[in-house]
């Protein structure tokens, strides 16, 4: 392996120094952490997994119009994106009550939202990802009153586009989080989406049988984690079997 400088490692992935000033390539390990990594794990092959069913999706979100990070995937476990300068607040978007919902409200779980859901954290692992308001996020200076603006109306052009592509080969779109970024180009700042979109960091439940197919399987111990992740690739038609680096569309689901 060629010799690169590190610029970051995260808890699922490790960003390196790109082949041009201006991009990285991100790596995908297998290590899983839940509950501010006081559970940690591997599930082998889930690096491989994410790389690919974040590279389809940040592509489809691409041509419908959101900006993102993503160049090109590079190999089984690499991609090249775009540096961008993080924004610290994770976006989460709700459909159906689950996780930290469930306990903050005590609602039960898999209960309908009357409409979609979006709260705010702050990315701190000291402090725990604490959940924020617009108020904090714009006083503190996390993120200017229109950058925010931005990151909502983008994640729920996300959460409406997912939420759709998922029904079509039958998963329910739960609940997920995304991350954005501030990417320069010549004076301009744009805010797009970064980090990735996949099964850890998405809750996807099959329509039927409300089978869990995301990483609740780790957090729960519900066993045959890889397994559930290669199920949601297998069913976006991006399972290694269609061919290198080709695209089939999605199998629909009766
Ligand atoms: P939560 O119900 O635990 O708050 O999670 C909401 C969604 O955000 C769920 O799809 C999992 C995802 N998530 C992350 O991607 N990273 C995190 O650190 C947490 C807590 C949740």
């Amino acid at each position: 392996m060629t010799r690169r400088r590190r610029i970051y490692e995260g808890k699922a992935k490790i960003l390196f120094e790109g082949p041009e000033p201006g991009t990285l390539v991100q790596y995908f390990k297998d290590d899983a952490t839940a509950f501010n990594a006081q559970k940690k794990g591997t599930i082998t092959g889930k690096g491989v997994l994410n790389n690919r069913i974040s590279e389809y999706l940040m592509m489809k979100l691409g041509e419908i119009g959101i900006p993102t990070h993503f160049v090109r995937r590079l190999n089984m476990r690499e991609q090249l994106i775009r540096e961008v300068e993080i924004i610290p607040i994770e976006v989460v978007v709700r459909n159906v009550a689950a996780g930290s919902l469930t306990k903050r409200f005590g609602i039960p779980e898999g209960t309908q939202l009357p409409r979609s859901i979006v709260e705010y954290y702050y990315k701190s692992d000291e402090l725990g990802d604490p959940m924020v308001s617009e108020e904090h996020i714009t006083a503190f200076g996390w993120a200017a009153p229109q950058d925010l603006d931005d990151m909502l109306a983008l994640a729920l052009r996300v959460n409406d586009y997912l939420s759709g592509l998922f029904l079509g080969i039958g998963l329910r779109l739960v609940d997920f989080k995304v991350e954005f970024g501030r990417l320069w180009e010549n004076e301009e700042m744009r805010i797009v989406l970064a980090d990735e979109i996949s099964p850890d960091n998405c809750r996807l439940w099959d329509v039927k049988t409300n089978e869990k197919l995301d990483k609740d399987r780790f957090r729960q111990d519900l066993g045959n984690v890889a397994e559930a992740y290669q199920e949601v690739a297998r069913r976006l038609g991006i399972l290694p079997e269609a061919g290198p680096g080709d695209h089939a569309a999605p199998k629909l689901v009766q």
